[in-house]
């Protein structure tokens, strides 16, 4: 029995939220210092060879990465760095600071393992964000930025806010990740409609002067077709990889009371219909886009499925509230364990081994 199995009883007696928050404080104490931060390493970080991976020109020490939306103002890289992620991905950023939805917000979905959130992009803004990773300096692994617009903003608007957030916030970041698919955010208009889509990209390639790569965030929920027209857009710009997938407004099989709420909902209920869609898109791209698995991950056997389906690298959400602080490691060392049954030498080797 682990400590954290004992603790999440007493967690999940509280609001989710503050529960996070207190998650997040405990964090914080962990990066203040040397000394904790080493000892937490030193007890949760797991290296092997065999989980290197190597995409979009960027070196990853293990693909189990965090995803967007768990340390949104990037107040705790180096707390998941000592955890044993091997990538963290902060964001969604918007320009200021916004308050999002009203709460609650968050939802807990147990008897499904799942959570539902109306969050509504909440965030400190990008200038206090930019302070912040001055400040702190970034992780040894790599940093992935989120971008997004204000709740606010018009469809001309839009774009300036995916413009200056990436101006910013870029030259900190390994990779940059644009969010379009967050459907907890008014739709005033189409993000993902194909003008939308390649006025973003063409003002972003005109800004990328370091040439930092560009992935998109797709949502499980439109049919492929359009997913796959989505990716034939993206493709005509320099886009980098896909991240597979966000939240979904699907509430099929449910069993927990919150199940009626409104929102996004994450963690094992999206497993497959994530898993699936980095099928579709490995198969659709032959392998030549890096893929970004994320959507009910929290065992190594669920990040070997998104791998063999085609995903170079994964990341979670819901399974690190459910599973703890010892989630990546966890992972990792099943991850090797699991590689070694199959006869593959490396994560990369794995990669889309289920595709014909
Ligand atoms: C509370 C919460 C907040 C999130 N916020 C964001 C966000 O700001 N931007 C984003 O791209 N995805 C966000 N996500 C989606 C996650 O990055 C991820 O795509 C999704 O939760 C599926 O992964 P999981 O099943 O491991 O949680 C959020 C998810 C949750 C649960």
């Amino acid at each position: 029995m682990t400590l954290y199995s004992r603790v999440r009883p007493l967690a999940f007696t509280l609001p989710p939220e503050r529960a996070h928050a207190l998650g997040k404080q405990a964090l914080r104490a962990v990066q203040s210092t040397y000394p904790t931060r080493a000892a937490v390493s030193y007890a949760y970080q797991y290296d092997h060879p065999a989980l290197e991976v190597d995409a979009f020109g960027t070196r990853f020490p293990n693909p189990v990465g965090v995803a967007a939306g768990f340390d949104k103002n990037a107040e705790v890289t180096h707390a998941l760095e000592s955890l044993g992620f091997g990538f963290v991905e902060i964001g969604t950023v918007t320009p200021y600071a916004q308050t999002g939805n009203d709460r609650p917000r968050l939802f807990r979905l147990r008897e499904d393992r799942g959570m539902i959130n109306r969050l509504g992009f909440n965030g400190h803004g990008m200038e206090a964000i930019k302070s912040r990773l001055e400040r702190d300096g970034v992780p040894d692994v790599p940093l992935g930025v989120n971008v997004g617009k204000m709740n606010t903003s018009s469809e001309a608007e839009a774009i300036e806010d995916y413009r200056r957030v990436f101006d910013r916030l870029s030259p900190f970041a390994d990779y940059v990740v644009v969010n379009v698919s967050c459907p907890n955010t008014p739709e005033t208009f189409d993000e993902s409609s194909p003008e939308q889509l390649r006025t973003i990209f063409e003002t972003l390639e005109a800004e990328n002067e370091a040439e930092k790569p560009i992935l998109v965030k797709v949502g499980p929920d439109s049919p492929d077709e359009s997913v796959l027209e989505l990716v034939d857009i993206v493709r005509e710009f320099d886009v980098d990889g896909i991240v597979a997938t966000n939240t979904t407004t699907e509430r099929e099989g449910l069993e927990s009371p919150n199940r009626e709420e409104r929102g996004g909902l994450s963690g094992e209920p999206l497993a497959d219909r994530s898993t699936e869609l980095v099928r579709t898109l490995a198969e659709y791209t032959d392998g030549e886009l890096p893929i970004v698995g994320v959507g009910g991950v929290d065992s190594a056997e669920r990040a070997y499925e998104k791998v063999r389906a085609g995903a170079s690298l994964v990341q979670l959400y819901t399974g690190f509230v459910y599973e703890g602080p010892s989630t990546a490691k966890r992972i990792n060392r099943g991850l090797v364990e699991l590689l070694e049954r199959d006869g593959f030498s490396s994560v990369e080797e794995a990669v889309g081994a289920d595709l014909e």
